[in-house]
């Protein structure tokens, strides 16, 4: 029979049902076999009628016994019940940790933030706005599109910073820039397929192959992609990064960028993707404007995100659509978005509006730059042994290793010097490199480990005259 503990706190009920229903999984009850009645269990365990009853009820709710009218209670079919494991996983098991801080204690991890500096108690006054004077607003499923405000909000900063005409209508709001060229792929002419920059970000050609999309690579050359490289094929989709190319780091020239443009133009179908990931960080010469503000044919689609000017845990990223594809987004039913908390859009909108992600912005600047000069004042020193490439805007840059070391022997020497360090090969898909080269993220490296960082990687190469 059942065995209850009216000592522990779980309800009587709920301990008898749990009982039961082990003992139907267990084998133990076998189908069509007769429960005790009500009355006859409820005396045997000392326990109220009420408390089988409500017990059978929540079986029989579960499907697992069914009652018969004037003869009792039985076990169900088996095979028709749901499969439950039968090990419970132990109460006291400990919860699997979520390793966040970087293994290694010299780490140039990419997209890793100055965390010293974060906004934070503006972010605690209009999260305090967000939950108190708007909590009857807020708590409403918002417009799928993005709230207007922050779309607004973006639409103003774009067009000031970068030069990017767009209404708030053509913005749309995701929590990644994977997420909206999901969408945007998804309002894309049909049998569209993707020039792909190599190297890229890996993300966008693991997205385009989960959706089944074909694609192609393009290398990328000093001034950026060349449409000699791709007007051979039939593809019309370009997704590019002509601010600040990624992994290298490469800023497309003008003329690269007015070719690109005609190509797009030439054919209703073609479309560029200009991912502006990190313009807002541009240390030397005039910041450039946006690929899609030299656009006259509605051939761009803009995307940028808040991942690097704001954190990459906001989880906000955002397009700029051309006018005729933002109906289209409008038009469609069920399309996918909503997916950023209406809190976390409000907090940077306030943000925005009061101009300090303005403030905030001009601030990152100056200290990713200050961090980005101590690096290169470093490396600078053996000019013959390693090359920088690509500093002039973001948050990280490529070194190129002449020290005749291969890429095998730079990694195994980082790792043996507890540095964490990616090789710019993992980026590329087609093409390689012959020298070593490496992204350097220096980002999230505390100002006043900068140093140490910079001497412990020259160290590990043996560049550095000390080691
Ligand atoms: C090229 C590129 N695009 C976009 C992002 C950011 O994406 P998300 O908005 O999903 O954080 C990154 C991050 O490193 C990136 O390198």
């Amino acid at each position: 029979m059942f065995h209850i503990d009216k000592s522990q706190k779980q309800p009587i009920y709920m301990q008898l049902y749990e009982k039961i229903r082990d003992s139907i999984i267990n084998g133990q009850l076998q189908e069509d076999e007769k429960l005790p009645s009500k009355r006859h269990l409820g005396d045997y365990l000392s326990v109220s009628q009420t408390t089988v009853e409500n017990a059978y009820a929540q079986l029989i709710d579960e499907g697992y016994i069914y009652s018969k009218q004037r003869s009792g209670f039985f076990v169900s079919a088996i095979d028709t019940l749901p499969l439950i494991p039968q090990q419970r996983v132990s109460s006291v098991s400990p919860i699997r940790r979520v390793e966040t801080q970087p293994l290694s204690r010299y780490s140039f991890q990419l997209g890793a933030i100055d965390k010293a500096h974060f906004p934070f108690e503006q972010f605690r006054k209009y999260a305090k706005e967000a939950f108190d004077t708007l909590q009857d607003t807020l708590i409403e499923s918002g417009d799928v599109q993005g709230d207007f405000m922050l779309r607004q909000q973006i639409s103003q900063y774009l067009f000031h910073s970068r030069g990017v005409e767009t209404t708030p209508e053509q913005v749309i709001i995701a929590s990644s820039t994977e997420q909206l060229l999901s969408i945007i792929t998804d309002l894309l002419p049909e049998n569209h397929s993707f020039i792909l920059e190599d190297p890229i970000y890996p993300q966008v050609p693991q997205l385009l192959s989960r959706k089944h999309i074909s694609y192609r690579f393009v290398p990328v050359c000093h001034d950026g992609l060349h449409v000699e490289h791709i007007d051979q094929y039939d593809d019309n989709i370009v997704y590019i990064t002509p601010s600040h190319q990624f992994p290298i780091g490469v800023t497309m020239t003008l003329q690269n960028r007015i070719k690109l443009l005609k190509w797009a133009s030439q054919h209703p179908e073609r479309y560029i993707i200009e991912d502006d990931y990190d313009s807002e960080f541009r240390y030397e010469g005039k910041p450039i404007p946006a690929l899609q503000s030299l656009d006259k044919a509605e051939r761009v689609i803009y995307v940028s995100t808040f991942s690097k000017s704001i954190a990459p845990s906001i989880r906000i990223a955002y397009a700029v659509l051309p006018r005729h594809l933002a109906k289209l987004y409008q038009n469609k039913i069920n399309i996918e978005g909503g997916t950023v908390p209406r809190h976390t859009q409000y907090i940077v909108s306030r943000f925005m509006e009061s101009n300090q992600f303005e403030r905030h912005l001009n601030r990152m600047r100056k200290i990713y730059r200050q961090k980005r000069d101590v690096l290169i004042e470093y490396f600078s020193q053996y000019p013959t042994l390693c090359q920088i490439n690509g500093a002039q805007t973001g948050m990280h840059f490529v070194v190129t290793i002449q020290n005749g070391l291969n890429e095998q022997t730079c990694m195994a020497r980082f790792k043996a010097h507890d540095i964490d360090v990616q090789p710019l090969s993992q980026y590329l898909f087609q093409h390689h490199n012959t020298t070593p080269q490496f992204v350097i993220g220096f980002g999230g490296i505390p100002m006043e480990d900068i140093e140490a960082h910079a001497t412990q990687l020259l160290k590990s190469l043996e560049i550095n005259e000390s080691s």
